[in-house]
Order: structure tokens, then sequence, then C-alpha cells
């Protein structure tokens, strides 16, 4: 039986932040700017603060300026609101990141709008969520995930997906909808599927790409996929698996991987597919944002999207 091509995300953001590394160099000898990174983590879960704190390491391994601001769960909005302002107004900053979820008590919209759209590294602004969806993304951030997803996809089919069915599973403003306008400004013909969806199945077997992100483990099943389709699982689920003989907690995709790899093309794995090029795509748009406050064009790292 065939077995599809194992898409190693590690090794391409690995390649990527090589080249952040070189051109955040040459940023800092010929124009004498450091790019730098604020991230901001309220409250305490787990594994937001294992995210926030990979992102830190990263920036600093990529020669980047870096602050993490923590802050407690039952902070007043209006203190973050502050916060984002001085960060908006501090010349040493390029890049801000709000970690999402939020407790509950705050306003996701009002939080994430405040960012100034210029450093708004995480694509969430309606400025940069608008000129996406324009096609106008030579000065726009686009979300890290989709980002990283579309590299691994144009690695695979090249950057002109003409004739190309994609369905994307999950329609969140993170993943989802910045995905499918990825998708239809590289030409491809796009389905757009969620939890109202009807003939899931049908409808994912028609695709010639699958991507999925909607954090339900193993849902997509190896009979809903095309013969050499490609398959890029964003999910991370942290379930019960069984490792040398005992259960223990590791991370799961969305995707059946066992079986999908019998069919697919080419399949990303989780761990080592997706989330290590969300990372290396926020540091490519921190990079852009200090070569966009230069007047420079941004990152190229991320030129193909
Ligand atoms: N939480 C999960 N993914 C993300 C992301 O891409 N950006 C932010 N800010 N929070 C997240």
């Amino acid at each position: 039986m065939a077995v599809a091509k194992l898409i190693d995300g590690k090794i391409k953001a690995e390649n990527i932040i090589e080249i952040i590394k070189k051109d955040s160099l040459n940023l800092q000898k010929e124009y004498n700017i450091k790019p730098g990174l604020a991230v901001l983590i309220i409250g305490e879960d787990p594994a937001s603060h294992i995210y926030v704190k990979n992102k830190r390491l990263k920036a600093e391994s990529c020669g980047f300026y870096s602050t993490q601001h923590t802050l407690p769960n039952d902070t007043s909005e209006e203190i973050i609101l502050n916060l984002i302002n001085e960060l908006n107004d501090n010349d040493k900053i390029h890049g801000i990141l709000v970690q999402l979820p939020l407790p509950k008590h705050l306003n996701e919209t009002l939080i994430t709008q405040a960012i100034r759209p210029s450093k708004d590294v995480d694509g969430f602004h309606y400025m940069n969520v608008g000129k996406l969806n324009s096609g106008k993304t030579s000065d726009a951030f686009i979300p890290c995930t989709p980002a990283g997803c579309m590299i691994l996809i144009e690695n695979e089919l090249g950057n002109d997906l003409s004739g190309i069915n994609a369905i994307v599973i999950g329609r969140s403003n993170i993943v989802g909808k910045p995905m499918a306008s990825l998708l239809l400004k590289a030409h491809a013909t796009v389905t757009i599927a969620h939890s109202k969806t009807k003939n899931l199945e049908m409808l994912a077997s028609q695709a010639d790409i699958i991507i999925v992100a909607v954090g339900s483990p193993n849902m997509v099943k190896a009979s809903w996929i095309k013969p050499k389709a490609i398959i890029i699982d964003v999910g991370i689920n942290r379930v019960g698996k069984v490792i040398d003989g005992e259960i223990k907690m590791g991370l799961t995709g969305d995707v059946d991987f066992n079986d999908a790899c019998n069919i697919a093309g080419a399949i990303t794995p989780v761990p080592g597919g997706v989330g290590p090029m969300t990372i290396a795509m926020l540091m490519s748009n921190t990079l852009s944002a200090a070569r966009l406050s230069a007047g420079l064009e941004k990152s190229t790292s991320t030129k193909e999207i």
C-alpha cells in the first residue's frame, strides 16, 4: 500500500528561522533596527504559558528584543488597554501579541482591535483582515497558523493552485477564514465546512487539499480522503496515548493519522507539522513589522504568500 509523504514542518520552520536570523542581523547592521516583540499573557492556562514561553525563546534565538507581560487572571480591561497603548507607542516594540484565549470577563474584540494595525503580528486587526480578504497583502499581517499552512501547501503544489479543490474544515477567525482567503488568493476552489455542514464526508472526499482545524481528535477518517490528497492537520489535542505499553498524555491531530497515511499523498504529523510553522511565521511577521517601520518591504521568509 502507498504510504503518504510526511510533511516535515519542523525542518521547514528551522530553514525559515535561519533566513530570519540573517535578515534580522542585516536590519540591525544597515538600519540599526532590532525587531522587538511584546507578548501579553493573562491568566493561568498551562498550554498558553507553554506557547508563550516558546514564542519568547524563539524570538530571543532570532536576535529580537523580546518582552513578556504576565498578568493575573483578574486583570481589568483598563489595565490591559493601557499596556497595549504604551506598547503601541514604544519604538523598541514592532510586534504585539495577546495570547488567546482570554479569561472570560475580558472582551477579546476590544483588546485585539486596540493593537495598532502596523504592530498586529497576529493579523487579527480588522485592517489586516480586510487587506487579506482584498488580496492586498504587501503590507498586511497574515495570521501565523494559516500562513504556515500555506507555505507547506506551496512546497507540495507550487504557488498556483488553479483547478485545485481545497476544503477548509473549521471557520474560526484565527485559522479557517484566513486559510480560505489565502487559498482563494492562490486560485484554489475553496469550500469552507463547519459544524453545521451537511455531507462533510462527501465534500472532503472531492478535495485535493484538506485543511482541518476543529479540535476533534481523529475526526477526519481515511474514507473521507481522495487518493493522493494533501492533508494539513492543524488540530492539537491532548489525549491518552499508548507509548511503550503505557498510557501517557500525548498530542494528536484532527486526522486519523495512521489510516490516512495509506491513502493521502502527503500529510502533516502532529506534533511536528503545522505547530513549528506557526512560531516561524510569528517571527517572520515581527521581522516584517520592523522592516515596514523603516519603509522596507516585508520579510522575504514569507515571500511566497
Ligand atoms: N492562541 C492559539 N493560537 C493563537 C494565535 O495564533 N495567536 C494568539 N494570540 N493566541 C493564540
